[in-house]
């Protein structure tokens, strides 16, 4: 599984694994790595929202909710400073790409 470091905010706050998309995100809950893709069909999770529990997100496309320890613990990470390490699923060799996705006023609400 590859091992990927990139931003907690800013310019390169996303790594795509393989084409997929992972951001960091602060919750009242506190931080974590999710894949910014909904299980469902794809919807921008890192556009998502947090439902009344603090507990789910809810995908900006269909609404449908998806439990953030779920989404949290596909993906082992540590913050260090404004750099995240994590690590992702998918072949050790798999394409590794530093980018920016937008992340929701909910989704960067923690410290
Ligand atoms: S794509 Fe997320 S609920 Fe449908």
């Amino acid at each position: 599984m590859p091992v990927v470091t990139f931003k907690v905010s800013g310019a390169e706050n996303c790594v795509r694994v393989a084409g997929l998309p992972y951001v960091y995100i602060r919750t009242e809950a506190g931080g974590a790595v999710l894949p910014a893709s909904c299980p469902h069909r794809g919807g921008p999770l890192n556009l998502a929202s947090v439902d009344a529990t603090g507990r789910r997100l809810v995908c900006p496309w269909h609404e449908q909710t998806v439990s953030l320890a779920r989404l949290s613990r596909r993906v082992p990470a540590v913050r260090s400073g404004d750099t995240v390490t994590a690590v992702v699923r998918g072949p050790v060799d798999a394409p590794v790409e530093l980018g920016h996705l937008p992340v929701s006023p909910e989704l960067d609400a923690g410290t």
